[in-house]
């Protein structure tokens, strides 16, 4: 395997949003191929790492490249909104997470992501049960129509149901390939992006559920609060997006008042924290060039408040 299946996204910002960072912990919820924590612990003495993945493969890649910082890590498999909730390493002075998948899991045709690609499986942990096949082939009209609308925002996220449903019926729907010749067929071609990019994003957004661990994660941060440590979130579509950024606004609020009663009551006491800037970072043009995942790549950036 090559040293480096996967490029890093905003690295200097998210070194840069950890620069502050006292002696501890920093959670890498989505470790991957560990290049982001590789940097942290190169650059950064004082810090350890918590990485955390549910991809054996990528654990296994990244527990090899570790090596040489033997005694500053630990790995965990598993998914993060359950596994952030189980870990005992203190303090905590950080949290990462690079959302989505990893280009080799989109590379890798055994793994089901791409539209080349000859089965359709599409999930992070092998071990679980719910694959693309399953979702394709089983699921009715109107579950497919949800996803492919509220996963995809497909403006003719029915049709392409129907499509499915119909080609389904002579024989099961069995490789990448085909999938993405019915998006060809069904949606718009004209744009800047395959018709079938929002198809597989639907699709492997429910295979893993990953707006549900997003949330998950979130939840489990606003009940740990880990007293003043940088939480730095990397999204890559809308959807992602909007849940960090209407968190991030919530837990900054101070007034839980009703907005429409004539004066705070409530102490104005209630912000966890503080946005670290209003707008998210994006890539500059240079590693967009490099790096063609770091387009759609936005990060923000959340501090929790000090222990009272
Ligand atoms: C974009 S890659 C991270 C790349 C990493 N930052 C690097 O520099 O190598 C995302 C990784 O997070 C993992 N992942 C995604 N969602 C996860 C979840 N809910 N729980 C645990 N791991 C997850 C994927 O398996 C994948 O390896």
């Amino acid at each position: 395997m090559s040293d480096s299946p996967h490029i890093p996204v905003l690295l200097d910002a998210v070194l840069e949003s950890f620069s502050h960072c006292s002696e501890g912990y920093i959670v890498d919820c989505t470790l991957g191929y560990a290049g982001h924590s590789t940097a942290i612990l190169a650059y950064r003495d004082h810090l350890r790492i918590v990485g955390i993945d549910r991809d054996e493969e990528a654990l296994a890649f990244s527990r090899q490249k570790l090596q040489a910082y033997a005694g500053r890590y630990v790995l965990h498999k598993g998914s993060f909104a359950q596994t952030i909730t189980e870990i005992r390493e203190e303090p905590i002075v950080g949290i990462l997470a690079d959302f989505g998948v990893s280009s080799l899991q989109l590379d890798k045709k055994e793994r089901g992501f791409s539209f080349e690609s000859e089965t359709l499986d599409m999930r992070m942990d092998r071990g679980a049960s719910l694959t693309a096949y399953d979702i394709v082939n089983g699921y009715g009209l109107e579950q497919l129509h949800y996803i492919f609308r509220h996963y995809g925002e497909i403006s003719q996220a029915e049709k392409l149901a129907e499509e499915i449903l119909r080609v389904r019926t002579h024989s099961p729907i069995d490789s990448g390939k085909t999938l993405s010749d019915i998006a060809k067929k069904v949606l718009y071609s004209g744009g800047k992006i395959h018709p079938a990019t929002l198809m597989f994003q639907a699709i492997r957004i429910e295979v893993n559920d990953e707006l549900g661990q997003i949330e998950g994660l979130l939840d489990a941060l606003e009940e740990i609060r880990p007293p003043a440590a940088i939480l730095s979130l990397i999204t890559f579509h809308s959807l992602e997006d909007r849940l960090v950024k209407n968190r991030f606004k919530r837990w900054s609020t101070a007034c839980i008042c009703d907005p429409h009663a004539l004066r705070c009551t409530c102490g104005k006491t209630h912000a966890l924290g503080k946005a670290l800037s209003r707008k998210p970072i994006i890539a500059d043009t240079k590693e967009r060039v490099t790096n063609p995942r770091s387009r759609s790549a936005k990060l923000r950036s959340f501090r929790f408040r000090e222990a009272e």
